[in-house]
């Protein structure tokens, strides 16, 4: 049997953020809204309160946490910056970008797994930003589900999932953009690497760096996962079903429908509406998209599909996120 979920959701009214920034302060793990996905969040200065963060959510602790900021003052207390990170910052924060520096002494082992980087970003969710002030302290929080699974777009995702790991949930709302944050490695500014696509694009950092992006490196093979670099391991955001991708579908390619088999379109499909046929925006928008694709994926493993056959995004910039996500999530 599950155990049965104890955690509280509370909305954002200002008796709750500051109630919620108490328990930050002694130590309390809380799960926060953030525009990417839901971030399960703690003081990133301390390292025992880090592990309790890797122990709810069942991750390896070779697997560095990214580290919550309200002002690029707090910058300099975590990591070491260069002018081309500080453009970046200035440019896209708060937003959804990561970016990996040095660190500095005072950011605990814990939090980027032994590694001499940090992976700092600036949320741009309101309540966030808010909770990140009133307790002061910079936070820890990677996605809030459990390792390798679907990251969470609501609250209600967070506690279906980590209900039963963890007390406070701050609710904000769907996460307006809905993959998890891009990824930057700005370590040698001369050679910045791109590690995780996100909704800040690969042609939007080429442009404010004025220089090309490297990376994400290699296609990581499965037997050497443990020796990839963070951030890229081939199976993750993983829906429990078997998940099969596909260039471009048609009404077509569907078979007589098998049961248990999902086929999921970027788009609405044109022709007589089928059984067990989606789709991720009625006119495959990709801000729609990205936006569901989440969604779509924890919904079609609670209906019981076993497998879900999805068609890729087409063209770039954020194409590239999604399309990464769903090569992560079909990979086994
Ligand atoms: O949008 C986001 O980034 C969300 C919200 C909550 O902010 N967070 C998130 O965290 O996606 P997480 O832990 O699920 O993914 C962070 C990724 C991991 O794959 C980790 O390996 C990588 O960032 N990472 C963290 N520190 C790193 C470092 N020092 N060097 C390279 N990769 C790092
Ligand atoms: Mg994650």
């Amino acid at each position: 049997m599950t155990p049965k979920p104890r955690a509280r959701i509370y909305c954002g009214t200002t008796n709750n953020l500051r109630l919620l920034a108490g328990k930050l302060r002694r130590g309390e793990l809380v799960a926060v809204p953030t525009e990417t996905v839901y971030g399960l969040a703690g003081n990133a200065l301390d390292a025992r309160i880090c592990r309790k963060i890797f122990a709810a959510k069942g991750r390896p602790l070779t697997d560095p946490l990214i580290v919550h900021i309200h002002a690029l003052a707090q910058l300099d207390q975590l990591a070491v910056p260069n002018a081309a990170a500080l453009a970046l910052a200035r440019k896209f924060w708060p937003g959804p970008l990561t970016i990996i520096l040095p660190k500095t002494d005072l950011v605990p082992g814990e939090v980027t797994a032994g590694r001499p980087s940090v992976a700092v970003r600036m949320p741009a969710h309101p309540l966030l930003r808010r909770l990140l002030k009133l307790c002061a302290l910079p936070l820890a929080a990677p996605s809030a589900n459990p390792f390798g699974y679907v990251s969470p777009t609501t609250a209600r995702h967070v506690r279906d999932s980590l209900g039963s790991k963890i007390n406070h949930i701050l609710d904000g709302g769907h996460a307006t953009i809905g993959l998890e944050s891009t990824i930057v490695d700005l370590r040698d500014p001369q050679h910045p690497r791109l590690l995780r696509p996100g909704a800040i694009t690969r042609a939007q950092l080429q442009r404010s760096l004025g220089r090309p992006l490297a990376g994400p490196a290699r296609k990581a093979k499965p037997q050497n996962q443990a020796q990839l670099a963070p951030g890229m391991l081939h199976r993750h955001y993983s829906p429990r079903a078997r998940v099969v991708l596909h260039d471009k579908l048609t009404m077509v390619d569907i078979a007589p429908a098998a049961a248990r088999t999902a086929w999921v379109f970027q788009k609405k499909p044109v022709g007589r509406p089928e059984k067990n046929v989606f789709w991720l925006d009625p006119k495959g928008d990709l801000k729609g998209v990205a936006n569901r694709l989440f969604d779509r994926l924890r919904q079609l493993d609670a209906a019981g599909f076993r497998t879900i056959h999805i068609e890729r995004a087409a063209g770039d910039g954020l194409a590239e996120a999604i399309n990464d996500r769903l090569t992560r999530a079909a990979a086994h």
